[in-house]
C-alpha cells in the first residue's frame, strides 16, 4: 500500500521537476543583478495575475502592454516598486503593484529576466535604419546622445557605462536599472519617450534625452529597438 503510493507520487512528479528544471535553467544574462528572487515562484504569480497582458512568458502580443521578456530584473523589481509608491503612474499597474509584497516583486523580475523576447516585423525599413543611427550615434548635434551608451548593444545589463562604472560600485549600483529595450513593441516606447519629454513620467535621465528628440525620430528609433532582437 505505502510502496504503492510512492511510487504513483514519483510518477506524478517526475514530469513536472523535469519540466521546471527545463523551464527555469537557463541561466538569467543579468548576472550582475541585485534582485534574485525564485523563478519559479515568479512563474506561479505571472500565470495567475500576469499572463493575461503581459503573456505567460513576458512576450505580450498587444503593444498597449510592454513585453517583459528578457528584462533587466532590477529595472522591473524598481519599476513595480515606483507603481506601487506612486512614483510612476499607471491607473492599470498601480492596483496590482499596491497587492504584491517585495517579495512577489523580486520572484516575477527572476521569472521574466530568464525569458526570451521575441522581436516584432517593423514594415517602415527607412525608419529603422534612421532609428538605429539615433541609438548608435544620438542626434541634434549632440543634443540627443546615443541611445547605446547607457540601454547597451542588447541587454541591459551590458551597457557600456555599466562596463565602465564596474569598479565603482556606487556607479554601478545607479547604472543597475537601465532597462533593456530591444524587441519591445514600439508603440509602447514611443509613448513612454512622450511621457518622459512631458515629465509625466519622472526620470533624471531620461527626461532631457526625450525631450531632444521630434516626434519622428521618437518613431523611428522605436521601430528600431522593436525590429532588433
Ligand atoms: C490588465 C492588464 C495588465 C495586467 C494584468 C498586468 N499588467 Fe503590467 N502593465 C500593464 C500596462 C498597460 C503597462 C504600461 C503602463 C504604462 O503605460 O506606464 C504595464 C507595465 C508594467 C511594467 C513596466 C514595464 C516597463 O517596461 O517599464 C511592469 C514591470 C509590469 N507591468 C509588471 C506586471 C506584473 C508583474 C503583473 C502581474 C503581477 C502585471 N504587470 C499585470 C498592464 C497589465
Ligand atoms: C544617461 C543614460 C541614458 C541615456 C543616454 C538614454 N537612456 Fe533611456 N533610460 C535610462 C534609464 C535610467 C531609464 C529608466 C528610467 C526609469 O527608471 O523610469 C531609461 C528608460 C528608457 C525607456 C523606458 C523603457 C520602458 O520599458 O518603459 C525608454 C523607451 C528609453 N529609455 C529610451 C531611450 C532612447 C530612445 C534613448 C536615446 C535617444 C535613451 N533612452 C537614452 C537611461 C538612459
Amino acid at each position: 500500500m505505502k510502496m504503492n503510493w510512492t511510487m504513483t507520487r514519483r510518477r506524478l512528479i517526475a514530469p513536472a521537476t523535469g519540466l521546471a528544471v527545463l523551464l527555469f535553467a537557463t541561466v538569467s544574462a543579468y548576472p550582475d543583478a541585485r534582485v534574485h528572487g525564485s523563478p519559479e515562484r515568479g512563474h506561479a504569480i505571472v500565470s495567475r495575475s500576469c499572463a493575461a497582458c503581459h503573456g505567460a512568458d513576458g512576450n505580450s502580443t498587444n503593444p498597449l502592454f510592454p513585453k517583459l521578456s528578457g528584462q533587466n530584473p532590477d529595472y522591473l523589481y524598481g519599476q513595480l516598486r515606483a507603481f506601487k509608491a506612486g512614483g510612476r503612474q499607471s491607473r492599470i499597474m498601480a492596483p496590482i503593484a499596491t497587492d504584491m509584497s517585495d517579495t512577489d516583486m523580486a520572484d516575477v523580475a527572476s521569472y521574466f529576466a530568464r525569458q526570451s523576447i521575441r522581436a516584432d516585423q517593423v514594415r517602415d525599413k527607412a525608419g529603422v535604419a534612421a532609428g538605429r543611427h539615433i541609438f548608435y550615434d544620438g542626434a541634434n548635434h549632440g543634443a540627443t546622445p546615443a541611445c547605446a551608451m547607457c540601454h547597451g548593444a542588447s541587454a541591459g545589463g551590458m551597457s557600456m557605462m555599466g562596463g565602465m562604472m564596474h569598479g565603482m560600485p556606487m556607479m554601478r549600483g545607479m547604472m543597475a536599472a537601465i532597462p533593456k529595450l530591444n524587441g519591445q513593441h514600439a508603440a509602447y516606447l514611443v509613448r513612454q519617450l512622450q511621457e518622459f519629454a512631458s515629465g509625466r513620467r519622472q526620470s533624471m535621465m531620461m527626461n532631457s534625452v526625450a525631450a531632444s528628440l521630434t516626434h519622428e525620430e521618437m518613431q523611428n528609433v522605436s521601430d528600431y529597438l522593436a525590429d532588433t532582437p
